[in-house]
């Protein structure tokens, strides 16, 4: 099952994503279109296969068949790092290097880095007022503007994911990949990563796979359940919501 979320050419279209482990299918024909701005929820039960499409997508994991387009570009022909230039954004641990920098500095350095400026010392195509700039900008949309000097690992685990977001922002994704981006913080802590996924830029594709249904329905303007590696459904939240058989295999379980 194909749809877009809206009428503008599609930024991502997957279609007939397979793969297996083994006798295991984890990817049966997964098919989906994403257009700028669309928020795209994946949901389904533990084991359904959302983490492994999102690593089918990043290029973790080759699919054994199916295809993906990125801008009209064949995503599956590129590398990892290559995908990530092309526009497909997704979320890293900070390494230890980074954490002992301060916010302001990491976002700096991924600015300077998509720019070109930081190879191209002496000719810098942009100021650093100009970065400057953006990374203002940045800390704004992810609600870290009042800890820009701080270290990285002087933050609360919470915050740590916001400054891991911002670097995925700092490289103007296309499509924005998000695998329970509140996993694992506190309850406390995690609300402020859940406001700054609502308030992502709206141009962005976003991609969020997340568990907590008051999230997903929040987010949401489009949702896909996968179930058992296919896809289920896909529906707007209101129809997701009243769709019985998606009620008895996964909403029911999990209320
Ligand atoms: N490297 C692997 N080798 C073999 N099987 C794997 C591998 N990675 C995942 N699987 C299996 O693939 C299936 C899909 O796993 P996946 O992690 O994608 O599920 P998920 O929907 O993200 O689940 P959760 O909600 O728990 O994160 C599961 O049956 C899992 O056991
Ligand atoms: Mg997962």
């Amino acid at each position: 099952m194909t749809r877009t979320g809206s009428e503008a050419a599609p930024v991502l279209e997957v279609r007939d994503l397979c793969l297996s482990f083994g006798a295991i299918q984890v990817a049966r024909n997964i098919s989906f279109d994403l257009s700028s701005g669309d928020r795209l929820a994946l949901i389904g039960p533990n084991g359904a296969g959302k983490t492994t499409l999102i690593n089918m997508l990043t290029g973790a994991l080759k699919p054994s068949s199916g295809s993906a387009r990125l801008a009209g570009r064949n995503l599956l022909a590129l590398k990892p790092h290559e995908r990530v230039r092309a526009g497909l954004g997704r979320t890293y641990q900070i390494t230890s290097l980074f954490r002992a920098m301060t916010v302001f500095e990491n976002l700096f350095i991924a600015v300077s880095e998509r720019l070109g400026t930081a190879r191209n010392f002496w000719r810098p195509a942009w100021s650093r007022g100009e970065v400057c700039a953006e990374v203002e900008r940045i800390l704004e949309t992810v609600s870290l503007s009042d800890v820009g000097g701080e270290r990285v690992s002087d933050l609360p685990y919470g915050r740590q994911r916001l400054v891991e977001l911002g670097l995925a922002l700092a490289l103007r994704p296309k499509v924005l990949l998000l695998d329970e981006p509140a996993a694992g913080i506190p309850h406390r802590e995690a609300e402020v990563v859940q406001q700054a996924v609502d308030q992502l830029p709206p141009d962005i594709a976003v991609i969020l796979v997340e568990h907590d249904m008051d999230l997903v329905f929040r987010f949401a303007r489009e949702i896909l359940v996968l179930v058992e590696g296919a896809v289920l459904r896909q529906g707007t939240p209101d129809e997701i919501a009243a769709d019985p058989e998606v009620k008895r295999i996964y909403l029911g379980s999990a209320a």
